[in-house]
């Protein structure tokens, strides 16, 4: 049995199967309506989403699947103190694979040592969030024909954005790959990930903080929001949140394809200006969500259409 809790779960290979699997999906839902019939989803979000849960239950009911769960960990027994390990046992009883968002990092981990079902990490604290990976994934080589050879600026919240954590990880096996890192001192990307990622690996990188100077110079940008709910004050967080505004008038700078991705939710870093900018492809990104994590439904419960 299979989990996901990090990109690295799948091999350069395995995700090429998976994304041209969501490919095919997306050219041909309807071979794909009835693949989960009789299959139960448990969504166990223990933090607020809306795109990572709505898109995996989107995902299973368009396979014909059913879908159960939780939205916040008030309304589960967690409010009354049960551990992971014994929530995850229960939900083993119920559903077939289960999705978990949770505040703590590792504790998808946790889940997945004592379930019988496989286990997707919806995003665990400010450690990974894998399936908005493989959503940036298929967005990257859809939009661009294909995943290395570019470069990719990253800009925002580098130090508590798991999203960001999880893409370089992924992408750092790609070949040609450089990234610009554009952020203020104090939510520069941790230094283990500079380390035992990218330093490990060659891959060459900088650090900015003027998101003027690296616009020009990108084949992508990827925003990110500044994480309120990691910070330890609220004063740190005001001071940080509009440190970057992405608007129309600097979009001007950038070559005429970079794509601009973001995870969402957005809240000031991108200017509603920018969204009809053909460049702006972060609602296209979030339709890109609901393919790939159909295919990683059907590759995790091994049904092959
Ligand atoms: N991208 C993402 O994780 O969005 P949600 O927090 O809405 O799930």
């Amino acid at each position: 049995m299979r989990h996901l809790m990090s990109p690295m779960d799948f091999s350069v290979e395995e995700l090429e199967k998976l994304m041209d699997l969501a490919g095919d999906i997306e050219k041909n839902p309807e071979k794909y309506a009835h693949a989960c019939a009789g299959k139960k989803l448990a969504t166990l979000f223990y933090e607020p989403s809306t795109r990572t849960r709505l898109s995996h239950e989107a995902a299973m009911l368009n396979l014909g699947g059913s879908i159960m769960g939780f939205s916040s960990a008030d309304s589960s027994s967690a409010s009354k103190g049960e551990s992971v390990s014994d929530t995850i046992r229960t939900i083993s009883c119920y559903a077939d694979i289960c999705a978990m968002r949770h505040p703590k990092e590792g504790a998808p981990m946790v889940a997945c040592r004592h379930s019988s079902i496989p286990v997707i990490n919806a995003g665990d604290g400010g450690h990974q969030h894998p399936t908005q990976t493989l959503t940036d994934l298929l967005t990257i080589r859809s939009l661009k024909g294909h995943l290395g050879n570019m470069t990719i600026g990253l800009c925002g919240d580098l130090k508590f954005g798991r999203t960001v954590h999880s893409l370089i990880h992924a992408l750092v096996r790609y070949p040609g790959i450089r990234f610009v890192m554009i952020s203020p001192e104090e939510l520069r990307l941790p230094g283990y990930i500079r380390s035992d990622v990218l330093d490990k690996k060659n891959v060459p990188y900088e650090e900015v903080v003027r998101l003027e100077d690296a616009l020009p110079n990108l084949d992508l940008l990827y925003m990110t929001r500044v994480q309120k709910e990691r910070f330890f004050n609220e004063e740190d967080y005001v001071r940080m949140k509009d440190f970057y505004i992405l608007d129309a008038k600097k979009m001007e700078l950038a070559p005429k394809d970079m794509y601009v991705l973001h995870p969402l939710p957005r809240v000031n870093e991108i200017s509603v200006d920018v969204d009809s900018d053909p460049r702006a492809a972060y609602f296209r990104q979030m339709q890109y969500g609901v393919y790939i994590r159909m295919a990683l439904i059907l590759t995790l419960l091994e049904i092959n259409v």
